[in-house]
């Protein structure tokens, strides 16, 4: 699945006036503590209604579709933003929404779908058997399955997010982003890339699932169902289970093509850190800031205090831009784990990794 810059223009003009044009803010309180004179910015992309930027993929999936597909209703299998956004875009639009959602899943989240009248089902312990769950109900009742990352109109619908910052910030160096399934990054790095090719752009993951960072470049099931076609992508495998970490939307085994394809060109950078290192971040932010941010937000904001270090360092000024992905307000269990030291900072081991790869599809065809 390749999308281009006129996919993510026609998505802009598509969503434009539902969802939020969002601000990018100059941040001057973070600075102080590390020292830096970097310029440190962000997309406030937390004020969307649904609590994260997922809102823009969602509803550019059920616009751009055809009415016919869309009239029994949207399905999501979601660990929680994405469903949200899928129970609103549905809301607003007077659609039926079922969200299939897994055990661990924030109550909140729950609350605020079934506010907006979303039929929520809790299903299995993983993600993998809310995937299962959620497709065959979508084939049983002919409706529009919503897929986070692999949807082109999904992709599109995030990338807007890119058209903006680059028309509300006309100079930037660095621009920093949380990486899970790789929805965002694959439609902002097109339009980053089409329209400002000199900015280095980094995908920050989880050390516990670092699929772009160790994962192997193999065709591998989107699911651990296999329902879903094989794509080629960074995976750690299909069967592997990210163990437990505070960061529901960056738990999943492989990247979204898209984004592993610029990464193999050489048109991005990715990096991991352990989940210790990003709840310190995010606790400095709050300080500063006075924003509770995601957890997998934390994750962009330690490289963006990384970036403006190197800088005091190298003693340069550059601009650095993060996306506040989400706030924090749904994820509250993970900070008290954070204040009372229980956070356990995971390695993935090279023999866990190997294991898990040696279930790759072509691997067992080779080996047979
Ligand atoms: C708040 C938040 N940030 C970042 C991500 C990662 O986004 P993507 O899966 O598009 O890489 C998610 C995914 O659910 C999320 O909920």
């Amino acid at each position: 699945m390749m999308i281009g810059i006129e996919d993510v223009e026609a998505a802009r003009e598509r969503i434009a006036g539902r969802v939020r044009h969002t601000p990018v803010i100059a941040l001057d309180q973070l600075q102080r503590p590390v020292e830096t004179m970097a310029p440190v910015t962000l997309k406030l992309e937390l004020l969307q209604v649904t609590g994260s930027f997922k809102a823009r993929g969602a509803m550019n999936c059920f616009l751009g579709l055809p009415a016919e597909k869309v009239k029994n209703g949207i399905v999501a299998a979601s660990g929680g933003n994405h469903g949200l956004a899928v129970a609103r875009t549905a809301y607003v639009a007077g659609v039926p929404a079922t969200i299939f959602v897994p055990s661990g899943v924030s109550p909140a989240k729950v609350v605020k779908m079934r506010a907006w009248q979303a039929d929520v089902r809790i299903v299995g312990d993983v993600f993998g058997e809310t995937n299962e769950a959620a497709l065959a109900f979508t084939a049983e009742h002919d409706a529009a399955y919503i897929h986070p990352f692999a949807d082109p109109l999904v992709v599109a619908g995030q990338g807007t997010l890119g058209l903006e910052i680059l028309e509300d910030l006309p100079e930037m160096d660095t621009i920093i982003v949380a990486i899970g399934g790789g929805g965002l990054m694959s439609g902002l790095s097109t339009a980053i890339r089409a329209k400002r090719p000199g900015v280095r752009i980094i995908g920050v993951e989880p050390a516990a699932c670092p699929s772009l960072s160790r994962g192997k470049f193999a065709y591998d099931f989107g699911d651990a169902g296999h329902l879903l076609p094989l794509m080629k992508m960074h995976t750690l495998g299909s069967n592997f289970q990210p163990p437990g970490f505070h960061s529901a939307g960056l738990r999943y085994h492989g990247m979204a093509p898209l984004v592993s394809h610029v990464m193999e060109l050489g048109l991005m950078e990715a990096r991991s850190y352990h989940q210790s290192k990003i709840f310190e971040a995010g606790i400095l932010f709050a300080r500063t800031e006075g924003i509770l941010p995601a957890p997998e937000a934390n994750h962009a904001i330690r490289g963006a205090i990384d970036e403006a270090l190197r800088c005091r360092t190298e003693g340069r000024s550059e601009v650095i831009l993060f996306n506040l992905c989400g706030h924090g307000h749904f994820d509250m269990h993970a900070y008290l784990d954070h204040a009372e030291g229980k956070l356990r900072d995971i390695d993935y081991d090279e023999g866990e990794l190997a294991k898990s790869l040696a279930t790759l599809p072509l691997e067992q065809v080779a080996a047979a």
